[in-house]
């Protein structure tokens, strides 16, 4: 596996690869690799004859401070971890080399930004944006891959790469969760044992909603499991709602010709965690 860390090198190497004829399948992260990252990164290997995986830690994405300093950064065993499924090139900038010089660049995502995650996190997907945005151009891959836990994310990369034309599939994969239900993310590590336990109560609401859909209306459903999670002392409530898959915006009847998800932010003890089930 080749170790960049600067955009000349990778840009030099993978130009040549290009010119032979090899397709490239792309893996954005930003590091604390677990099963989740990995899954993505087979599917790419498979799918391409070269794989590129990408650490960097975005500090443009993050809209509190302390959750940038406290991100785990683990860049030793996540090299470990990316020789088991044969990577070929990891570009892992430092900040200086990603921004040189202050981004200004807004765009504009209609209402996709303004629900969710957008809303509780302002600037978030903008600084998303931007990173994959200039990720993409450095690594000019075929497909690149994207798991489903970030919903929104997923929805937001689609439309920047038709905003921007980027020559790019975008390929998304299923969440990957631990044998409990909890959904693979690096915040999990930031669990201590208690929360660790507490935490798969996450998906099996989630997964008490999927099972209702069929018995009640979406509105009452939706509160229903917003007071299920308000009424368990050990989480913060940020949001839980019920979307249309493309739109984002809430739904407030089932319509089987409308993907549905539910997705959901809680805070348990200083961690925040983001789900979501496929209703329909
Ligand atoms: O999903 C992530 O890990 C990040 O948001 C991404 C896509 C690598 C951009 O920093």
């Amino acid at each position: 596996m080749k170790v960049f860390s600067t955009i000349q090198e990778t840009t030099a190497y993978l130009g040549k690869l290009r010119n032979e004829g090899k397709s490239i399948g792309f893996v954005p992260t930003m590091g604390a690799l677990h099963e989740g990252h990995l899954s993505l990164m087979r599917c790419a290997k498979k799918e391409n004859d070269v794989l590129v995986v990408s650490i960097f830690v975005n500090p443009i994405q993050f809209n509190n401070a302390e959750d940038l300093k406290k991100y785990p950064r683990t860049l030793e065993g996540d090299i470990k971890k990316l020789e088991t499924v044969q990577c070929n090139v990891l570009f892992a900038p430092d900040t200086d080399e990603m921004y040189p010089e202050k981004v200004d660049r807004q765009y504009d995502f209609g209402q996709l930004d303004k629900v969710m995650e957008g809303a509780f996190r302002p600037g978030h997907f903008n600084g998303v944006a931007i990173v994959v945005k200039k990720l993409f151009d450095i690594v000019q891959p075929d497909s690149a891959y994207f798991g489903e836990k970030d919903f929104q994310q997923l929805a937001i990369i689609k439309k920047l790469v038709e905003i921007e034309n980027i020559p790019v599939q975008i390929v998304s994969c299923p969440i990957v969760r631990e044998p409990d239900g909890l959904a693979m993310s690096s915040r999990n590590r930031l669990l201590n044992e208690k929360e660790r336990k507490i935490a798969p109560f996450i998906y099996q609401t989630l997964q008490e909603a999927k099972r209702r859909r069929h018995h009640i209306c979406a509105n009452p459903l939706r509160q229903m499991i917003i007071n299920r999670f308000e009424g368990n002392e050990h989480f913060r409530l940020e949001y839980f709602d019920i979307v249309d898959d493309k739109t984002l915006q809430p739904i407030n009847a089932w319509n089987n010709e409308v993907g549905t998800v539910a997705c959901v932010a809680v805070w348990l003890g200083d961690v925040r965690l983001i789900d979501n089930i496929r209703i329909i």
